[in-house]
């Protein structure tokens, strides 16, 4: 993506206005030299968001939330950096320069996709056009949508349109207006025929432009208007640079408000559905345009709300060929519930046959929970086939294991013990199992660059168990410190770096790969007590603070006193104390995960040094034994040689002289 210059920056930093930007989303009062207004980044109550005008900030004062005009758009907009400033150029109409430093292809891609957006824009007012402005467009277009029961305010708010049923109308305007026939190809506007004539796509079609998140054109829709047309009832773009599939969900774009207020979104399957809903009062609607969720779509009404209410119409099959995509949103850590329309009718039918109110009603009392939801389907239909009931319980059980939050997925696994009447006891052990491999996956053992030897002589390796030891044993000291860092962030992602990718992978997977592939046990009875029973909590739970609240009231006394004496009481996201006792500065989320990823690997080393050093003494000991044989002596000085390269590599990398 090319750059917006600096100089476009700064006239967009000079022209915006804090109280006017703030003042499109919230209603603000003023109060002597600013403003207030109701913080829309927690449930506010009373105004507690002040507008400083004078210094060009907002600033809520119970929730923290604060920032100038462009912090204020990406946090409530949930937009990028230069989205929000394509937004404020827009707004101060302002036109954006962009750093020249951008390669030719950059450019051409750039300016043709700000091409393509260009001709979707006229072709979004040529086809409104048609549709109010001409006798045929009102003769054929509106009478079919009037028909369907569209208001006129809703006709207009989702810039519906019309193109004639002539050859090539569109074409011959888009053309002489001089748009380039490369583009109205690539857009599916309008086709060549065979003998080399364009002719228009969309003939004879209503048509429903599509918009992204930030209101741009990409894509368009077309119905047919008459019943027993051989073609395919709707027609729609094809891929291009601006219009993906994928990412596209028809009315994100007016849906988006009402779906922040309302905290949910419902997700019905087209364009009718979304219309027929939004005009009977409910506004925080989409489509995902006939196929199952994708991944990108999630992601982006993730960013919107949590939580979502999918609505199928009551034909079975149907059900169960979408419930794949609904997987997926649990995964990604959506709430997801369904409601089921009565056989034979679709939100659109349905929403036409009632009563607004009747609708509301309807959806309140219908919405059910997805997973209960699911279970209860695939429990009907296995019935009593052990088989079928077996595949059954492991495909809920897989479900279950993706939700994040360990309470939820309790509650989860209650309910389906009742509703498949089995012990609770046996779909947690399966569960478990599960969640664990779903950790595992995650990590590719890429690991920390240093390896320690192993013993070739068992005997050697270090078990005596040892007295527990005073606070400043460095061994004990690197021990806790890897504990800690378990009990204060084990749950964390650090990245790890693999032939170019970055590959998530949670702090205590790695660092457990790490221990068990270099033999490492903790020394310390205790801190290996409290490292065990972190390790079992965390087998089953995906959550740092029910980790620290498990270990709080384990059965071991020991482990229950550590905990409660080490454990900072207040835990936020990157604890203040997390800067105190590393000197890091947490500037941002980017900064302090590459900062933890440090501090991981730190610990690690730290720990592995003192193993290696102990080792060396161990070594030493063997050799200075009276008895020893001469075989074993020359097997230990190799090994003697390897540790002492090792603990070389490690002060290297932890920058340390070794005396
Ligand atoms: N749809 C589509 N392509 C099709 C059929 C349907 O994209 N070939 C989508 C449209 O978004 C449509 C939704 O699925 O709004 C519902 O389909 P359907 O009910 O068949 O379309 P309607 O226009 O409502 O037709 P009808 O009046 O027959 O219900
Ligand atoms: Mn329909």
């Amino acid at each position: 993506m090319a750059k917006i210059s600096q100089r476009t920056i700064d006239e967009i930093h000079s022209a915006m206005r804090i109280e006017e930007v703030v003042g499109d989303f919230v209603s603000l009062k003023r109060q002597g030299s600013g403003f207030v207004g109701i913080c829309p980044f927690h449930d506010d109550r009373n105004p507690s968001m002040h507008v400083t005008p004078r210094l060009g900030i907002y600033k809520c004062f119970v929730c923290d939330a604060k920032g100038n005009a462009i912090n204020f758009l990406m946090e409530h907009e949930k937009i990028s950096y230069p989205e929000a400033l394509e937004y404020l150029a827009k707004k101060y109409s302002i036109s954006i320069e962009y750093e020249r430093q951008e390669t030719d292809t950059e450019r051409e891609q750039r300016t043709e996709r700000e091409s393509l957006y260009l001709v979707n824009v006229f072709a979004e007012k040529f086809f409104m056009d048609q549709l109010h402005n001409t006798e045929e467009g009102q003769l054929m277009g509106m009478t079919y949508l009037k028909e369907r029961g569209f208001k006129d305010s809703t006709i207009d708010q989702f810039h519906l349109g019309y193109c004639p049923e002539a050859w090539d109308t569109f074409t011959k305007e888009a053309l002489k207006q001089g748009y380039q026939e490369d583009f109205l190809l690539k857009l599916g506007l309008c086709h060549k025929s065979s003998t080399g004539k364009l002719y228009d796509f969309y003939r004879g079609r209503v048509i429903f432009p599509i918009h992204n998140v930030m209101g741009k054109v990409i894509g368009f829709g077309g119905r047919v208007l008459k019943k027993d047309e051989k073609t395919a009832k709707y027609y729609n773009s094809p891929e291009n640079e601006i219009y993906h599939k994928r990412e596209t969900l028809y009315d994100i774009y007016l849906a988006k408000k009402a779906i922040r207020n309302a905290d949910n979104i419902y997700l019905v399957e087209g364009y009718t559905d979304v219309i027929s809903m939004f005009e009977a009062g409910i506004e925080n609607v989409v489509a995902s345009s006939g196929t199952s969720l994708t991944e990108e779509q999630i992601h982006i009404l993730s960013r919107q709300s949590k939580n979502i209410t999918v609505l199928y119409d009551g034909d079975r099959a149907g059900i169960k060929a979408s419930m794949r995509g609904i997987d997926l949103l649990l995964n990604k850590g959506m709430n997801v519930k369904v409601c089921l329309l009565p056989d034979g009718d679709d939100p659109d039918s349905f929403a036409k046959k009632h009563r607004d109110s009747e609708l509301k009603e309807f959806l309140e009392k219908n919405t059910t929970d997805f997973l209960l939801f699911k279970a209860q389907i695939l429990s009907e239909d296995a019935g009593n086939d052990p088989m079928k009931r077996a595949a059954m319980v492991s495909d809920v059980l897989k479900s279950i294991a993706g939700i994040q939050d360990n309470i939820v997925r309790a509650f989860y696994v209650k309910e389906c013990a009742r509703l498949f009447d089995l012990p609770e006891e046996t779909l947690n052990t399966e569960l478990k199992r599960l969640v664990w491999s779903n950790i595992r996956q995650g990590s590719q053992s890429t690991s920390t660059p240093v390896s320690i030897p192993q013993s070739p002589i068992p005997q050697l390796t270090v078990t005596s168990p040892k007295q527990e030891t005073t606070h400043s044993d460095p061994l004990y000291e690197s021990e806790k410190n890897l504990v800690m860092l378990l009990l204060q962030y084990g749950c964390y992602e650090i990245y790890l770096e693999s032939e170019g990718e970055r590959i998530p992978v949670r702090i205590d997977q790695f660092v457990c790969d790490e221990m068990l592939r270099d033999n490492i046990r903790l020394q310390s009875p205790a801190l290996a007590k409290v490292f065990d029973s972190y390790v079992l909590s965390a087998e089953l739970l995906n959550d740092q603070t029910a980790i620290q609240r498990a270990l709080l009231v384990s059965e071991d006394q020991e482990v229950q006193d550590f905990v409660m004496k080490n454990l900072p009481t207040e835990v936020p996201a990157i604890s203040p104390r997390w800067e105190e006792q590393y000197e890091v500065i947490v500037s941002s989320t980017h900064n302090s995960v590459i900062t933890l990823q440090q501090e991981v690997q730190n610990v690690l080393l730290n720990l592995k040094f003192r193993v290696v050093e102990q080792a060396i003494a161990d070594a030493q000991k063997q050799l200075q034994q009276p008895d020893i044989e001469e075989a074993d002596t020359e097997i230990l000085l190799g090994y003697m040689c390897d540790l002492l390269q090792t603990r070389k590599d490690i002060s290297l990398l932890l920058n340390r002289t070794v005396s």
